[in-house]
């Protein structure tokens, strides 16, 4: 399976837009698709992804992959586990939801189970070293409360989830108190952030 971008070549930066939202249209969605499109002015290639739209079941700890590089799950993260290994960079958005991240979203990252065996247990990570070297990941997360801590449980998976993919925590956006914000439309300068760190992310893979 080959990575589908029209017009990529070998110096464009692959990004992946990953979405853990279970809302499409909500307000992580926005700040994502903002972010999406800093990087992509930026020059990269953006392909976005909807964990809420994928066809997969958690993790079912039958090991398979402490021997092979695949789950012998066969659904929609195999076609994951090739994009993931292609990718040059991520923007990861999602909501905290009981203090973590949302149920699927987690599932979806278990699954890389995959990749944390091949790297961890057999020395032999499934990313290529020249890529390794450069990949980087933006967070983009929000909360409704304001509260401390609130982003702990997100940053601890998410960095767990970025080391096991091998690629640097490059950036973050964290807005808490949307419970009082409400509707991120009414929040120009908090999009324009969004963007501008897409768009740095861009940059910064297609140098
Ligand atoms: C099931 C559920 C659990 C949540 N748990 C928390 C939480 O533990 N802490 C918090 O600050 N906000 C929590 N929230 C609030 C969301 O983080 C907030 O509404 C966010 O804006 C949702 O983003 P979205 O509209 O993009 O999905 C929760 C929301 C839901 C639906």
């Amino acid at each position: 399976m080959y990575w589908i971008f029209s017009g990529s070549d070998d110096m464009t930066g692959r990004i992946i837009g990953l979405l853990g939202s279970p809302l499409s249209g909500g307000n992580t969605a926005r700040l994502l698709d903002r972010a999406i499109q800093g990087a992509r002015d930026a020059g990269c290639d953006v392909e976005k992804v909807v964990v809420a739209d994928l066809d997969f079941e958690a993790c079912k700890e039958t090991m398979f992959c402490t021997e092979h590089e695949t789950c012998i799950m066969d659904d929609d993260m195999q076609a994951m586990y090739q994009k993931f290994r292609e990718m040059d960079g991520i923007i990861i958005a999602t909501p905290v939801m009981t203090m973590g991240i949302p149920g699927k979203f987690k599932s979806f990252m278990d699954r890389f189970q995959v990749f944390f065996m091949a790297k961890y247990m057999r020395n032999r990570s499934l990313v290529a070293r020249e890529k390794r070297a450069k990949r980087k990941g933006l967070l983009i997360s929000i909360s409704g409360m304001n509260i401390p801590g609130v982003f702990d449980g997100v940053l601890l998976t998410v960095r767990a989830f970025l080391d096991i993919i091998d690629c640097q925590y490059g950036d973050e956006l964290l807005i808490c108190d949307m419970d009082t914000i409400r509707d991120i439309d009414t929040r120009q300068d908090l999009l324009q952030a969004a963007y501008d760190k897409g768009y740095a992310l861009g940059k910064a893979l297609n140098t």
